[in-house]
């Protein structure tokens, strides 16, 4: 299998390996980590990977963040409010570096990567240590081992985006769920959309490095894998392609498989056929919308239009008839209207979806969006976007209180936070259902009978054979 991986990235690996033990030997190296991870399971699937490399550099992770020697931002740069989120935190450091100078600061992801910003970011914050991009993620150990041995802070960002880099040292979160890289970047051009500027063009895993690791992963124990991607319908040219390598994944027995995010325009009749036919493909997909009217998603550049989009759910629900559709939704794109924002409304109210994702438009230097004219004042938006969040919920409310009184297989992931006496999971629909019970049954699959529903869970109680 490793003789399909490109020569360079191999090289490339047993380098860094090299040098991670460089690292390791070295006396005044920092002993403990945190990771601090922003945006979306790409950038946690991604955190893994550093966890890997910092402990195979000799690090531990630090439960607390003010007690490790380096913390690290994995960080997002989708809306502008996530970038301010992970600008706050990283001043919130310089304070923390003040009575603990030996302190390593990193900050990598999305956000550097950003033309301009990591200049930006060494002018405005000369106490970060290191400040890499998404492209050079598997340079770490060598960007650290250089800011370990001259003292200086390192600013690395490179702009080509390479090739799949197979091979490097991971640490997962969950010993029962696994995301599974299939492919990276993103070529179609939403004009809201910076993340293909970011994490560049899209390029796939080869499918048995995929199996490979799924393989891996069931010998293990994991139960339950989402395969990650921006696109995964474009997964290595699209077309019948991503479909294949589900049936192929079916095979492996993983109960469950999951997959995100898919665009609607790459959406392959081969798809919707294996929603019919896979055992171990939960009903459920996130499918994006964006907008209801014609025109926004022509402006988007989405490439289909409410008529394609509803054609897609309707025979998604007739190979699936169980399946629960989720969505991302963008209120107040520059120039929407009043008329079309109702559009949106009157989508959300047919399509029905399980919960949806909510955002006003938020606009990404660089990109085409960024260019047109706004001219719907901000409180406008906001009341649009009020509106939008209340219709759904109403639907959501409507779909959970149907499921009462029905059973539910559960693959628990946790104790809950409010009430350390029940613990959380989900239906193969993805919806959380919370249960008197305790953290033994965490990773386990428990039949549950639903006996309420509240506003985007369910609860139960466990039903004993
Ligand atoms: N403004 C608001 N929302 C955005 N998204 C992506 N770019 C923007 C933007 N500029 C949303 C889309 C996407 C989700 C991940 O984030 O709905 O599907
Ligand atoms: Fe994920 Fe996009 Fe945010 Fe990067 S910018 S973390 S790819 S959502």
């Amino acid at each position: 299998m490793r003789r399909e991986l490109p020569q360079v990235a191999e090289n490339e690996i047993l380098r860094q390996q090299e040098i991670m033990r460089l690292v390791r030997a070295m006396e005044a190296r920092p002993q403990s980590y945190f990771i601090v991870s922003m945006g979306c399971q790409m950038n946690e699937r991604d955190s893994e990977t550093i966890a890997g490399m910092l402990e195979e550099m000799g690090m531990v992770a630090s439960p607390v963040r003010e007690e490790a020697d380096l913390i690290l931002y994995n960080t997002c740069c989708v809306r502008e409010n996530a970038e301010n989120k992970a600008l706050g935190n990283v001043i919130w450091l310089k304070e923390l570096k003040k009575v603990k100078p030996e302190l390593l600061i990193c900050v990598g992801g999305c956000m550097p990567q950003e033309k301009g910003m990591a200049e930006r970011m060494k002018q405005l914050y000369p106490f970060i240590d290191l400040i890499y991009g998404t492209h050079n993620l598997y340079r770490l150990p060598e960007y650290l081992h250089r800011v370990l041995k001259e003292r200086t802070p390192v600013v690395e960002v490179e702009q080509i985006d390479g090739e799949v880099v197979e091979g490097l040292p991971e640490v997962r979160k969950s010993p029962f769920h696994a995301f599974v890289n299939i492919m990276y970047g993103c070529d179609n051009f939403c004009t809201y959309c910076i993340v293909p500027y970011v994490r560049g063009r899209e390029r796939s895993r080869a499918p048995e490095a995929i199996l490979e690791e799924a393989l891996m992963l069931r010998d293990q124990g994991v139960q339950e894998i989402t395969l990650l991607g921006q696109n995964v319908n474009s997964y290595r040219g699209g077309g019948a392609e991503f479909a294949n390598l589900l049936y192929r994944l079916d095979r492996l027995g993983i109960p469950r498989i999951r997959f995100m995010t898919s665009h609607p325009k790459d959406l392959s009749d081969e798809l919707i056929a294996a929603y019919g036919e896979l055992r171990h493909l939960m009903p459920h997909l996130h499918l994006p919308v964006q907008a209801g009217s014609d025109e926004i998603l022509r402006r988007m550049n989405r490439h289909y239009d409410k008529a394609r989009y509803m054609d897609v759910v309707e025979r998604l629900r007739k190979a699936r008839p169980d399946i629960g559709l989720t969505t991302d939704i963008i209120v107040g794109f520059p120039g929407e209207t009043l008329e079309q924002f109702e559009e949106t409304m009157a989508l959300v109210e047919a399509v029905r979806y399980d919960s949806a994702y909510t955002f006003i438009y938020s606009p990404r230097t660089g990109t085409a969006a960024a260019k047109m004219p706004d001219d719907t004042p901000a409180s406008v938006k906001s009341e649009r976007i009020q509106r939008l969040i209340a219709l759904q919920q109403g639907v959501t409310s409507e779909i959970l209180n149907g499921m009462v009184g029905g059973r539910q297989t559960v693959l628990v992931e946790s104790v809950s936070a409010r009430d350390e006496r029940s613990v959380g999971g989900r239906t193969p629909r993805a919806i959380m259902v919370n249960f008197p019970g305790d953290e033994s049954l965490i990773g386990q699959f428990v039949d549950v009978e639903i006996t309420s529903a509240g506003r985007n869970t369910l609860r139960g109680k466990r039903i004993e054979e």
